[in-house]
C-alpha cells in the first residue's frame, strides 16, 4: 500500500457491541442527514427488482437463447450496473454453509474477535469502520475483510480459526466465486463487443479477490441510520451473496432506490467503477446503500473482484470513438483505493472525480 496510515484516530466500537447493550438511541456518529435516512415508512414496491439471469441460457444449443441472454446481460450492465444470477453452477450447499459460519463467526464473544481487529494499513481482519478521518460518519455494520487473491496477499493465518470449519469453507468458497467472476468478466468483454480475453488482460493478468464479510446487528432506530452508506464499488465487479431472508440492498435508479428481493441460491453481481472505467461508461457502477432494522441482525458476504493493482486502468481504445471520447484519465487501481481508504465511502464522487477535465 503506498499510504502508511497505521491508526484509527479514536477508539473503534464494535456496532454489535452497541446493538447488545440495549440502547434504544444511536450515537449522533450513526446519524445520518435527512436527505441520506432510508425511507423505511415508504411501501416496498413488489414489482420492481433488478434484472435476473440464467447463465445456463448463455450455453444453450439454441442461438436465440444465447443471444437473448447476451442482451439481456448488457441490458442490466448498462442500465441498472446490477443484476442476479441463477444456474452460476456454485454448490447452494456451499454457499449457505459459508455464509452460516461467518454467522457463527460474528455471533463469538467480541474478545475472541478483537484478536482480528483491524487496521487503516491493510483493513485486513475485523473492522467497524472505513475512511481514517476523525470524526467521518459512521455506518450501522461490523465486517471481517481478507485477501485470497494475489496469492502474496493471502495469508489463511489472517482469516479466522473459529468456528473450526471457517478456514476451510471460505478457501472452497473464495475458489468458486473467483471461477465464476472469470467467467463474468470474460462474458462481460463479449457483451461489449471485445475479445473474449480483453478485460481479463486490461485487468493486468493477474486479479486481485478479496472478502468482505458484512454482519447488520439490530438497531433500534433503523429510520436514522445506514448499515453501509450510498457507495459506488471500487474495484472491477462484486458477486454478492445476500442474507436468505433479511433483505436490506438498495440499488439507486434514477432518484429512487430500489429494493433488491434475493431470489434463493443467487449472487447478487454489480459492475464496479473500474469496469465503467474500463467500458469508457458503457457499463454503470451504481449506487448502493444497505438499510438496517430493528428485528433482525443480517449477513452478506460481499466479494470483490478487482484488476491488478499496478494495471493502469482506462477506457480500453475500441470504445473509445469521436462520438464518445475517452471519459477517464488513467489511473492504477491501487492509486485509485488509496484515494478511497482515506475518505471513507461518498456515493459515486470517487469515478465522477475522475472523469478527465474536456
Ligand atoms: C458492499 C455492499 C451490500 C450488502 O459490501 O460493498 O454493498 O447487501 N454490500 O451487504
Ligand atoms: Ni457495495
Amino acid at each position: 500500500m503506498m499510504n502508511c496510515v497505521q491508526m484509527w484516530p479514536e477508539p473503534v466500537v464494535r456496532v454489535q457491541h452497541l446493538s447488545d447493550s440495549g440502547i434504544r438511541v444511536i450515537p449522533e456518529r450513526y446519524v445520518k442527514k435527512p436527505s441520506e435516512r432510508p425511507s423505511i415508512s415508504e411501501p416496498v414496491d413488489k414489482e420492481i427488482n433488478i434484472p435476473i439471469i440464467d447463465l445456463q441460457n448463455l450455453y444453450s444449443d439454441q442461438e436465440s437463447l444465447r443471444q437473448e441472454t447476451a442482451s439481456l446481460i448488457y441490458d442490466a450492465c448498462s442500465e441498472w450496473g446490477f443484476f442476479q444470477v441463477v444456474n452460476h453452477g456454485i454448490s447452494h450447499q456451499l454457499m449457505a454453509a459459508t455464509r452460516e459460519v461467518w454467522r457463527q463467526f460474528f455471533q463469538l464473544p467480541l474478545e475472541l474477535k478483537q484478536q482480528y481487529a483491524n487496521s487503516p494499513a491493510t483493513y485486513e481482519g475485523y473492522g467497524s469502520r472505513l475512511g481514517v478521518e476523525k470524526g467521518i460518519s459512521l455506518d450501522w455494520s461490523d465486517y471481517f475483510f481478507l485477501h485470497y487473491l494475489p496469492m502474496s496477499q493471502r495469508d489463511q493465518n489472517k482469516w479466522p480459526s473459529v468456528p473450526d470449519s471457517c478456514r476451510e469453507l471460505v478457501a472452497k468458497y473464495s475458489e468458486e466465486v473467483v471461477k465464476l467472476g472469470g467467467k463474468l468478466l470474460k462474458i462481460f468483454s463479449v457483451t461489449l463487443g471485445l475479445r473474449e480475453n480483453h478485460l481479463e488482460q486490461a485487468f493486468g493478468g493477474e486479479i486481485g479477490a478479496c472478502l468482505r464479510a458484512n454482519y447488520y446487528p439490530k438497531c433500534p432506530q433503523p429510520d436514522l441510520t445506514l448499515g453501509i452508506s450510498s457507495h459506488s464499488d471500487p474495484g472491477g465487479m462484486t458477486l454478492l451473496l445476500p442474507d436468505e431472508c433479511v433483505p436490506g440492498l438498495q440499488v439507486r435508479r434514477a432518484n429512487n432506490w430500489i429494493t433488491v428481493k434475493p431470489v434463493p441460491n443467487a449472487f447478487i453481481v454489480n459492475i464496479g467503477d473500474q469496469i465503467q472505467v474500463l467500458s469508457n461508461a458503457t457499463y454503470k457502477s451504481v449506487e448502493h446503500r444497505v438499510m438496517v432494522n430493528s428485528e433482525k441482525e443480517r449477513v452478506s458476504l460481499a466479494y470483490f473482484y478487482n484488476p491488478k493493482s499496478d494495471a493502469l486502468i482506462k477506457p480500453v481504445e475500441e470504445l473509445v470513438t469521436e462520438d464518445k471520447p475517452a471519459l477517464y484519465s488513467p489511473m492504477t487501481y491501487d492509486e485509485y483505493r488509496v484515494y478511497i481508504r482515506t475518505r471513507g465511502l461518498c456515493g459515486k464522487s470517487q469515478v465522477e472525480s475522475l472523469k478527465s477535465p474536456k
